[in-house]
């Protein structure tokens, strides 16, 4: 059960039992179930279970080289693992469709094609028609309500209008979950709030499942329903922490005692399993 009576309430016990919400048992999104993975002789997961709500934006946070960005794709795909398993609500991962941002987004869009053939590329890829690709991506362009010229392309773009290119790219197809390797690390403060922004609207108007890698703990805490919090190699899972504030969030979320709280003690996990 994910209810504490006080203090931030954690679901690492229903980490890999599905969150009850009543008396009904919402389905997980994403099933891990002994996972293992060995870079050369070193174990990051060994016999790693992991169950990923559908329809939260799940922020995972941890010490640098536990395995954030391993763990993300190899649920995407973009990396494979030694044994265990990955469903998708008992899918495998070629019956679903996914979308994945990379931290840099100055290697990660096509400097030859304008912004909007970037973001209508993974289209191309499908064998979309170009009538029909033109036509979905204009409908998301509309739907974000984006105000960037998507006749430009990336070096006339700012670091931010890049990356949230980046980001409409990986919505084109339509994804059931959208991964975010440190999306924002790369921009500037202002335009990190600005991001930020952008992606709780999207999260808000799809209503997807979204897991964010953030090295930023008020990032991970203020965007997100869940905070996974990451051991050191072999990862394990140090907490799994609800933050349930009210959508939209704002900068009065920030000061809230249920945000300061929950940070607090995620930073206590955060502390104590960099420590050991
Ligand atoms: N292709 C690779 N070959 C060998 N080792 C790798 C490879 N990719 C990752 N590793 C190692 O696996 C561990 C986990 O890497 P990963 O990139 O997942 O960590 P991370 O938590 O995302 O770190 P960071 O916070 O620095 O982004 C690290 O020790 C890293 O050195
Ligand atoms: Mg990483």
């Amino acid at each position: 059960m994910e209810r504490l009576a006080t203090g931030p309430r954690t679901c690492a016990s229903a980490a890999v039992a599905g969150a009850a919400v009543g008396s009904a048992t919402v389905l997980p999104h994403v099933t891990i179930r002994g996972l293992t993975k060995r870079f050369d002789k070193v174990s990051i997961y060994e016999n790693f279970d992991l169950d990923l709500p559908r329809g939260k934006l799940i922020s995972v946070f941890g010490p640098n080289g536990c395995g954030k960005s391993t763990l993300i794709n190899m649920i995407a795909g973009l990396v494979a693992y030694d044994s265990g398993e990955i469903l998708f609500a008992g899918k495998r991962r070629e019956q679903v469709k996914l979308g994945y941002v990379f931290q840099n987004y100055r290697e990660a869009l096509f400097p030859w094609m304008r912004a909007f053939d970037n973001i209508g590329y993974p289209l191309k890829l499908m064998k979309v028609p170009k009538p029909e690709r033109r036509a979905r991506t204009e409908r998301l362009v509309a739907h974000l309500d984006v105000k960037i010229d998507l006749n430009r392309y990336p070096y006339e773009l700012s670091g931010g209008q890049q990356q949230l290119v980046s980001i409409m790219r990986a919505l084109v197809v339509e994804p059931e979950i959208l991964f975010l390797d440190e999306p924002f690390s790369a921009l500037d403060y202002e335009m990190t709030l600005f991001m930020r922004e952008q992606l709780q609207r999207i999260f808000l108007e799809t209503g997807m499942t979204i897991v964010l890698v953030s090295h930023d703990l008020e990032e991970a805490v203020y965007l997100a329903d869940r905070i996974l919090l990451l051991s050191r190699h072999p990862a394990r899972i140090a907490d799994f922490v609800v933050f349930d504030s009210a959508r939209p969030r704002s900068a009065a979320t920030l000061s809230s005692p249920e945000f300061v709280q929950t940070k607090a003690h995620c930073l206590d996990v955060f502390q104590r399993e960099v420590r050991g």
